[in-house]
């Protein structure tokens, strides 16, 4: 049904918008403080996987993309979490669920007393926004509803900043899909037939040029027909290489507690033992997801001056 896929999960989506259904909501449970401001009809059509906003670390006065936003709950959660300096883009191709969202964005900035969020219509696999535009990207529950996941995580990269990153739930697999589910568009909608193993998926988002890929939850989604499907949170960096990515005399070493470990980019560290490293590399090891795995050298003073540095430090100077 590969051709078709778009056009049948539309019309899917259509249907849920138009008459909400109780079991599509998911398990993901928000405080009450997290949705306080957002009105109930966009609770009711809450069909993600997870909480991927909430597990994003939003920084007041980010600029957040939300992919496939449905109803718009991630986007007006992020909304409160960016504030008023910030700004939430949701993208969706299905006019429903956009009406849904539209409706509800004046009473959520009400609520608020700010408003930052607005609504595209927009494929995932054609993003409408520039190149670099925004700061993070977010999305629940919908990769895997695409029949092209590969252009889907390109056209995050591509519309990511230097430094940007994408925190997404989906669902995932335990072994291959078989036929008879894959061709079955209503367990395609329900976000089952679409679903990848998790290694791929993982795999689909490395080859697209993220780094530093990360599972952050896990848990059982459904059993259909013998197989597990699990709702998983990943979370990925975008770095553009420099032309000036120099080595200046810097040098990592691994706090542990593994052995060794190994980056994106091949380089081993064995634990305790100084590694030479590019401006690059030392800019990558500074920030999240490494910071604090390493003590980063400063070249002005040598080996003798290396700070250790304590996991989660917001330290990014000539330390971690
Ligand atoms: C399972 S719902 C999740 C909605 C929302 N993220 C939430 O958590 O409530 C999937 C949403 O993705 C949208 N969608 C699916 N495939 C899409 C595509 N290729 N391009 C744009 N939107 C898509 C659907 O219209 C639907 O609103």
């Amino acid at each position: 049904m590969e051709g078709g896929i778009r056009e049948s999960v539309k019309e899917f989506y259509t249907k849920v918008a138009m008459k909400p259904r109780k079991e599509l909501c998911c398990p993901t449970s928000y405080s009450k403080e997290d949705v306080s401001h957002i009105p109930e009809e966009v609770m009711e059509v809450s069909y993600g996987c997870g909480s991927p906003v909430l597990s994003a670390d939003i920084k007041e006065g980010e600029k957040v993309l939300d992919l496939g936003s449905g109803g718009g709950v991630d986007c007006f959660i992020a909304a409160k979490l960016v504030g008023r300096n910030g700004r939430v883009i949701g993208v969706d191709m299905t006019e429903e669920m956009l009406k849904k969202a539209e409706n509800a964005s004046s009473r959520v900035a009400r609520n608020l007393g700010f408003s930052v969020v607005e609504f595209r219509k927009g494929f995932l696999e054609d993003i409408p926004l520039e190149d670099e535009a925004v700061d993070l990207v977010t999305s629940n529950c919908v990769i895997n509803l695409s029949p092209d996941k590969p252009k889907v995580m390109e056209e995050i990269y591509r519309i990511l900043k230097h430094g940007g990153r994408f925190c997404i739930s989906d669902v995932v697999a335990e072994k291959d899909v078989p036929d008879d589910i894959r061709s079955d568009r209503e367990l395609w909608g329900e976000c089952i037939g679409g679903a990848l193993k998790e290694d791929e998926f993982i795999d689909t988002a490395k080859k697209a040029g993220f780094y530093g890929l990360h599972v952050t939850s896990r848990y059982l989604y459904r059993e259909v027909k013998g197989i597990r499907f699990y709702s998983i949170t990943l979370k990925g960096y975008k770095f553009k290489k420099g032309a000036e990515c120099v080595y200046i005399g810097q040098y990592a070493i691994y706090n542990g507690p593994f052995r060794s470990v190994q980056d994106d980019d091949g380089h081993e560290y064995p634990v305790g033992v100084p590694v030479e490293i590019c401006t690059d590399t030392a800019e990558k090891l500074m920030k999240p997801p490494y910071r604090g795995f390493f003590t980063i050298t400063d070249p002005t003073k040598g080996m003798e001056e290396a700070v250790p540095c304590t996991p989660g430090s917001d330290n990014t100077s000539s330390c971690c």
